[in-house]
């Protein structure tokens, strides 16, 4: 299996965010805690020179508690603000607006300096695909957050929500695009759905999990699934398929919609919480 992002929307993604950062202050960058490298794309940091950088450490719920703190620890040595987040519960939102504060203190204070008070810090968000980009806007801009658009200085129809006086973020957020050289970490994007099914042998994917799962995570499909351990990945998605009555033309196990409901499992955290990678 061999896995590879095109180069067609890389082109176009990227275009749109050499565009748009030169409207920011402040780029939010979202990561998958589950694999916090592999899914950060490296351009960022050429892109984002000279701008303020916060990281945020999203679906922090799926990813081991451990190495969540750990990662945090990583990239603060690093020199960026980074923060864990749920986006979907909305947990974390209250500590994310004091670390945008954080994160812009040298250009507050560059503005206060130059005698220019008061001027909103502007912010994007960015992320590879399915990183949590949209549930973390919306989580943190809620309701109440009034839209402004078409200001001057702004580029005609860019949309800005309005944080509170502070803060404003721009409402559709930066596609990067999932950039690797090791194929390992493209398996990993591809487990947690950051590379289309599509073009994906989601079998073949899944023995690859599974070999993943026995590995580092031991007995956690054998209680899941009610199932006997295996070391063949194969052997066990069929296992799998068996305990859970996926059958085609009457009594073939049907393997490939085990596969689906195991990567359906893993990324929605019903096999509990798993951490790919560790710092
Ligand atoms: P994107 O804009 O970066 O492409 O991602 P998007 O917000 O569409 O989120 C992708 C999926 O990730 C969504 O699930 C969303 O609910 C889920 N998600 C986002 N943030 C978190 C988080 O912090 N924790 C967890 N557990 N999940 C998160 P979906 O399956 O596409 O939709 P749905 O299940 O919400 O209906």
């Amino acid at each position: 299996m061999h896995f590879q992002w095109y180069p067609g929307h890389m082109t176009k993604a990227r275009r749109m965010m050499q565009e748009n950062i030169k409207l920011i202050d402040l780029i939010i960058e979202l990561v998958d805690a589950r694999v916090p490298l592999g899914s950060r794309n490296p351009d960022i940091d050429e892109l984002g020179k000279n701008k303020a950088r916060l990281i945020l450490l999203n679906k922090s719920d799926l990813a081991e508690e451990r190495l969540n703190d750990e990662w945090i620890e990583y990239f603060k040595e690093k020199g960026y603000s980074a923060v864990k987040v749920n986006s979907k519960k909305g947990g974390g939102m209250n500590q994310i607006r004091a670390a945008i504060q954080e994160a812009c203190k040298e250009k507050t204070e560059r503005d206060r300096k130059r005698g220019i008070l008061n001027r909103p810090v502007r912010a994007m968000v960015v992320g590879i695909p399915n990183v949590g980009k949209s549930t973390f806007i919306n989580s943190l801009a809620g309701k109440a957050c009034t839209k402004t658009g078409n200001k001057p200085g702004v580029t005609k129809g860019k949309q800005w929500i309005r944080l509170n006086k502070n803060v404003e973020l721009l409402d559709t957020p930066g596609i990067l695009w999932p950039k690797f050289e090791d194929q390992e970490v493209g398996k990993k994007l591809a487990f947690i759905g950051s590379i289309k099914d599509e073009i994906l042998q989601t079998e073949e994917l899944s023995t690859e999990l599974i070999k993943f799962l026995n590995a580092k995570y031991p007995g956690v499909l054998e209680e899941k699934y009610s199932i006997e351990h295996s070391e063949d990945g194969y052997e066990c998605l069929a296992s799998i398929a068996k305990s859970r009555h996926c059958v085609v033309r009457g009594s073939e196990l049907d393997t490939e919609k085990a596969a689906a409901i195991l990567l359906d499992d893993f990324r929605s955290g019903k096999l509990g919480r798993i951490s790919l990678e560790r710092p």
